[in-house]
């Protein structure tokens, strides 16, 4: 497995970064896939969501403008993906708190979020990152909270098999392509984890899940 002592950026390469959202609606079923992402949280007025990894803030505005009584905050890594998404917000007079952050080591209390959205951030970790993330979206979750993953997934035809192929030489998704993700949230005491949804996109397969903090 590949060694990233800095970070994977959006569309790995910095000088892609500009043109990242424009590919996302062209190559990955975006929409849809936050959509339907936002729409299995069932987000209340008045609850505090993260969105970890936000990239250029897309997800962070569409929950913004499903349920605008609500707190959104949006950590990401990387300085200029975070202009992009301030620029974005700015425009569309959203109010999102964005910061700059390692999805491995959160800047806030325990038990301080209702939802956590990680939408294709996890194939961008190491796989000790991934479980040090986990770990520590469960000690900012609210017991009954719950974590919403959008991410790289077991191939489910041989069709998507090849294309994990290529994108394993680039992003950090072995462990997606094994099923390993909802294993991992439940070793790090998620419960229930369950599997929500499957795309199939030119990218690759991906899934969604919902992982809930447990009350006790
Ligand atoms: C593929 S983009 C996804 C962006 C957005 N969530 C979306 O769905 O469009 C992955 C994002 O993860 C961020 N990222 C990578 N490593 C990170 C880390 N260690 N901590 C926080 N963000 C990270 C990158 O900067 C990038 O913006």
């Amino acid at each position: 497995m590949k060694k990233h002592s800095h970070y994977i950026p959006a569309f790995h390469f910095h000088w892609l970064t500009r043109w990242y959202d424009p590919m996302m609606r062209l190559f990955f079923h975006e929409e849809r896939v936050k959509t339907a992402l936002i729409a299995q949280a069932h987000v209340q007025p008045g609850q505090n969501v993260l969105d970890v990894g936000c990239g250029t803030g897309t997800l962070a505005m569409l929950i913004k403008q499903t349920q605008p009584n609500v707190t959104v905050y949006g950590l990401d890594v990387d300085p200029q993906v975070l202009d992009i998404a301030r620029s974005k917000a700015e425009q569309a007079g959203e109010s999102i708190v964005l910061q700059q952050g390692r999805a491995t080591c959160l800047p806030y209390p325990n038990g301080c979020f209702d939802h956590v959205f990680a939408s294709l951030v996890l194939h961008h970790l190491t796989r000790q990152d991934k479980q040090q993330m986990l770990r520590e979206v469960f000690r900012i979750l609210k017991p009954g909270g719950e974590l919403h993953v959008a991410d790289f997934s077991r191939p489910h035809d041989p069709g998507m098999w090849l294309i994990s192929l290529i994108v394993r030489w680039f992003e950090e998704v072995h462990d997606h392509i094994l099923g390993l993700l909802p294993v991992f949230m439940t070793d790090i005491g998620f419960n229930p984890v369950e599997e929500t949804t499957c795309y199939r996109t030119l990218l690759g397969t991906v899934a969604s899940y919902r992982a809930g903090k447990p009350i006790n």
